[in-house]
């Protein structure tokens, strides 16, 4: 019989009952400090029905912060909160992944310690607003890291990776899309560096493979996932020649054998146009388990599966509103439709209230 999203897979060191996951998701509703309490623990064990859950992207250091009420993981309170959503999450026989998450220059000095400037490859102010307590603001134009800072940095991913580590995490997920810190590095609109860490691919793709070591050799490869948004727009993103350096960040990738690699294969939040690109072609450079995400429904997830594209498919906005969307799938139930006013931040609303199909 042909793979579908209802067949078991193995990523990795991670054995998932099937192949649909939920895809990282901010949601804005962490307890003081970004301690993950009881809301978020109903929330995540809710959907424990998915083959993988991966949490929503999570700051690895207080300068890792871009928006307001987001869960960290660098504290001992926070990692104790989220210790409470794994074993909710295992208890209902789920699997669960932390995303590890540096914003960079998508940040505001109100939401960093002592008004600090967010930090950057590059001097280079985003367009858009940022999220903040008290609403939308400018951007500011970012610090430039200096490459002695970088070491530090990395180390922030790896406590960070052995804070979620210790509290039974199937794994972590290396968070490199989305107009974040690490996609700010790879793509030349927003690295204009002239030091080892800008310019060539191999350069621009160095703070990168510097994390993806470091995280490698705590987590182990089998346990690190590592996403990538090669044509999203989202956060002021562009670049000269997405193609060519894609191809080369995968084939870079190679040599960690990662438990997968995770592609947001478009544009998200509808903001400018994504460039062209083959995300075929990438695909074939890439020799290990390949999680694809965006857009995909039912039909297309199981067409991506049953053709070798993708080994498993993220999804989003379906898992916001259906907290059985395997079951929903399995039976072709109608979904619950998402209202996206209530995405980012307020109470249970929106969040833990969307009804099972059996409720
Ligand atoms: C968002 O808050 O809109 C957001 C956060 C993390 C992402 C993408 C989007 O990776």
């Amino acid at each position: 019989m042909a793979l579908d999203l209802f067949s078991p897979v193995k990523l990795g060191a991670i054995s998932l009952k099937n192949r649909m996951v939920m895809a990282p998701l901010t949601r804005n509703r962490a307890g003081e400090g970004g301690v993950p309490h009881d809301l978020n623990v109903t929330y995540y064990a809710q959907r424990a029905t998915a083959g993988l859950i991966v949490t929503e992207a999570t700051p690895i250091s207080e300068m890792a912060h871009g928006y307001p009420a987001l869960p960290g993981i660098y504290t001992d309170a926070q990692t104790a909160g989220w210790k409470k959503v794994v074993d909710a999450v295992h208890a209902k026989g789920g699997k669960i992944v932390l995303q590890l998450w540096h914003v960079g220059r998508i940040s505001h000095p109100s939401l960093l310690p002592n008004d600090a400037l967010p930090v950057a490859p590059s001097a280079i102010k985003p367009a858009g607003k940022a999220f903040t307590y008290k609403g939308l603001v400018d951007y500011v134009e970012p610090r430039t890291l200096d490459a002695c800072e970088l070491p530090a940095i990395v180390q922030e991913y790896v406590h960070a990776t052995k804070c979620a580590l210790s509290t039974g995490f199937d794994g972590v997920e290396i968070h490199a899309a989305n107009g974040y810190l690490l996609d700010q590095f790879l793509r030349d609109g927003s690295n204009q560096r002239t030091d080892n860490y800008g310019g060539s691919f191999e350069n621009r793709a160095r703070l990168l493979m510097e994390v993806t070591k470091a995280v490698v050799s705590v987590a182990g490869a089998d346990k690190t996932g590592l996403r990538i948004s090669p044509v999203n727009p989202f956060n002021d993103m562009h670049d000269s020649n997405p193609q060519a350096l894609f191809n080369y960040v995968v084939t870079e990738l190679n040599q960690f054998n990662l438990a997968y690699l995770h592609v947001v294969e478009g544009g998200i939040h509808g903001g400018g146009k994504a460039d062209a690109f083959d995300f075929v072609e990438m695909r074939k450079l890439y020799k290990g388990a390949y999680m694809a995400n965006l857009g995909y429904d039912k039909a297309r997830g199981n067409a991506a599966i049953a053709s070798g594209h993708a080994d498993a498919i993220a999804y989003g906005v379906p898992f916001i509103a259906n907290p059985d969307l395997v079951e929903r799938y399995k039976i072709d139930a109608p979904l619950n439709e998402a209202d996206s006013k209530s995405f980012y931040g307020g109470t249970e609303k929106g969040y833990t209230d969307y009804p099972f199909l059996n409720a």
